[in-house]
């Protein structure tokens, strides 16, 4: 096994890996990876293991998850010197795909949205709108940004996770599925605060990226919104 450490590497020692696999507990089993987690030497670790596909030619697939696995940890890196927070990668074994990330002790926003006091869900998506506007300064599109794939821990401290489908663009149409993403989500889940929500995510995200860029964002979400419904409408007459 390779494992390295981002930005420097370190030996590699079977015993580790025992160590890490050890006490291990499945999070999830989703279509590209398994996510678990585990305890490391008294830190507790989620560790992102991207599975083999029987579809791909064997060559193929190793190439493919590896890069992957790169490009999560590159982009996590990167939105860390930006300022956005995200769990930190403390390990990363590229031969096995697998990244191993501080563990946040908190829930999925879509979790604890419902139970947030009216007064805080204000303040949590006025700060998500800063977050994600710092991210798109930075010409990253989140690419899945759902409410199952941003963090709250006990301080109300808001963590952005899954970096798998992120891009780095220049693309406005790019950056605004994002924003279309996260709309969806609360459409689905939490009907009654998604008013509330975009408006104060709206005034966040504008604090950042200003006004103008904002009100071309909405419009263009608004565009992938009715290109949405259109598909859907014909999706149900054929
Ligand atoms: N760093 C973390 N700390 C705590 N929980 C995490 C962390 N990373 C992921 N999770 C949990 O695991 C779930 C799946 O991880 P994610 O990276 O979103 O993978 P997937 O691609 O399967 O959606 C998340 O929705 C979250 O509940
Ligand atoms: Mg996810």
């Amino acid at each position: 096994m390779r494992l390295t450490r981002l930005g420097g590497s370190m030996a590699s020692e079977e015993g580790w890996q025992m160590t890490l696999k050890a006490k291990s507990e499945v999070i999830r089993i989703g279509a590209e990876a398994i996510v678990s987690k585990l305890e490391w030497n008294g830190f507790k670790l989620v560790s992102k293991h991207r599975v083999p596909k029987p579809y791909r030619m064997p060559e193929l697939d190793k190439w493919v998850r590896e890069r992957r696995t790169l490009h999560e940890a590159k982009i996590i890196s990167d939105l860390k010197k930006a300022g956005v927070p995200c769990p930190a990668v403390v390990l990363m074994d590229r031969d096995d795909s697998t990244l191993y990330i501080q563990f946040i002790e908190g829930s999925e926003l879509k979790k604890a949205l419902d139970e947030l006091p009216p007064k805080l869900v204000e303040s949590v998506a006025r700060n998500l709108g800063e977050i994600v506007g710092r991210m798109h300064s930075n010409r990253i599109a989140h690419g899945d940004l759902t409410t199952s794939n941003i963090l709250i821990d006990r301080n109300g401290k808001l963590y952005l996770i899954d970096f798998g489908l992120s891009a780095v663009t220049d693309d406005l149409e790019e950056l605004a599925v994002d924003i279309h993403l996260l709309d969806r989500s609360l459409e689905s889940a939490h009907h009654p605060l998604r008013e509330k929500f975009m408006k104060n995510f709206l005034k966040g995200y504008s604090s950042i990226m200003g006004r103008d860029f904002t009100l071309r964002i909405i419009e263009k979400v608004k565009e992938i919104r009715r290109r949405g419904r259109y598909v859907e409408e014909r999706r149900r007459r054929s």
